[in-house]
Parts: C-alpha cells; structure tokens; sequence
C-alpha cells in the first residue's frame, strides 16, 4: 500500500514571517492527519524557520533545488548534504520551470537524483509534457525520455526515498488541471515504465503525484484514480486553508 503524499512547493514567494506564519497555520489545520505525507517545501532561505515551526509535528520539509556537488567552488550552489543538515526530507527536482527557465537537461537532473540518493534524502522527481507535445503526440515519448534518463544509475534499493510527480506544463499555474482519466492514464503509463526499468514490485511501491492547477475543488476526484498517490501543489499551497482540505482530501484514511 502507497501512503499518500501531499506536497506543497511555495515557489519564489513568502518572506521568513510569512513562511513561518504559514507553516504555523497548516500545522494546526493538519494536525489530526495521520494518514497522509504532508510536506512543504519553501525558499531556501526560509528552510531553517519553517523547519522549527513544523519540529515534532506531522509536516516534513522539502527543498525546491539542490546541486549535485557535495562542496567546492560552486557560487550559488546547495548540496544536498546541506539540506539534509537544515531539516529536509525531501528535495524537488526536475520541475519544469527549471527545465524550462533554467535549462536543466535530463542528465543534469539525474546528476542530482544520483547526488540525493546517495546522500539518502528523498527526492520528489517532475516530469510532464508541454501542450505541444501533447497535441503532435509526443507525450508518451517525452514521459519515457524523462523518466529514463532522469533515472539513470538509481537502484531499486534507491527508487524507495524516490517519488515521482506528473505534472503536465500546461496544467502548471494555468487552472487547468488535467482530468481525472488524463491523470490517470499518464500516472498508468508511468508506473508501467517502472515496471520495465525496474520490476512489479518497485512499480507497485513508488508513488506517483500529480501536479497542475490543483485545488480543494478537484482533489478529491484526482484520488480517486487508482494511480493517483497524492499531488504536488504549488499556488493552492500559499494558503493554510486551501492547502490543509487538500491534504485532508475526502476519504483520506
Ligand atoms: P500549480 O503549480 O499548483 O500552481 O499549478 C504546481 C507545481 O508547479 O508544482
């Protein structure tokens, strides 16, 4: 059995009061939630507040990014080691607005799910399609690019700190969500790939999220679909309210 994962990606907003304030608030609207992963995942420099107001309570944290280099000369740049020492649990990669604004290519992003992996952290890893390549029926072949390649060289012992989130570009901030069959139908396609690159029972294991445009409103139908393991919020999850009914999603437990 898959736990669910709720996951929210803060993105660039928040200042440390609001980081905390927030993470305070979800922390009591979540707090009777036993049955779902709840994690958030704010800007770096948040990392460290947002950690002490989610200590000792059912939120996880999660980082946006990291670099694959343990240290070095890497102005800029977050190991995974470092966030593992502020608190995560968790790092995102692969999200399209880094592959899209900051061309990470599929061998980069798997440069850090090698990197997270060996440092033991969990790692959240995007993959989806653009519109484009959705109508010239290329999506398929994308997915299988993406998940191919981005996870090169981890291990079935590995792919268990591994999940995957589905998130189709053009569901990504647009209000437009995919459609309880769409995301199905690409979470099925997913999980069939992890049962050719690795075997049933890692397939069978590895959640897959969705993300795009999820809301209170159409949560409750996307889990319904048998493949369907939880989401990754982003604009839903800048608001306690919002973002603790997705969590607490009908028929949760
Ligand atoms: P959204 O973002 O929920 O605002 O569409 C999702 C994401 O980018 O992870």
């Amino acid at each position: 059995m898959r736990t669910p994962m709720i996951a929210g990606n803060w993105k660039l907003h928040k200042t440390l009061q609001e980081a905390t304030s927030l993470a305070s608030d979800l922390r009591s609207a979540v707090a009777d939630n036993r049955a779902v992963e709840i994690v958030v995942a704010p800007v770096y420099t948040a990392l460290s507040k947002v950690a002490e107001a989610v200590a000792g309570s059912n939120i996880k944290l999660a980082a946006q990014n990291c670099y694959p280099e343990a240290q070095g000369a890497f102005t800029g740049e977050v190991s995974p080691a470092l966030l593992k020492d502020v608190g995560c649990q968790y790092v995102i990669i692969g999200h399209s607005e880094r592959r899209q604004l900051f061309s990470e290519t599929d061998e980069f992003i798997n440069s850090k799910a090698r990197a997270l992996a060996e440092a033991g952290l969990g790692t959240i890893f995007c993959i989806g399609e653009t519109l484009e390549e959705r109508e010239t029926d290329r999506m398929f072949d994308v997915l299988r690019r993406q998940v191919r390649c981005g996870l090169k060289n981890i291990t079935a012992g590995q792919m268990g700190r591994v999940v995957v989130a589905y998130e189709p570009v053009w569901a990504i901030g647009t209000g437009k969500t995919a459609s309880d069959e769409q995301a199905q139908e690409a979470h099925a396609f997913i999980r069939a790939l992890l049962t050719e690159l690795y075997d049933e029972q890692v397939a069978g294991a590895t959640r897959i999220l969705y993300g795009g445009s999820v809301k209170p409103g159409n949560i409750d139908g996307l889990m319904t679909q048998p493949d369907v393991d939880g989401a990754l919020v982003g604009g839903a999850s800048l608001n306690a309210e919002d973002f603790a009914r997705i969590a607490n999603f009908q028929n949760v437990g």
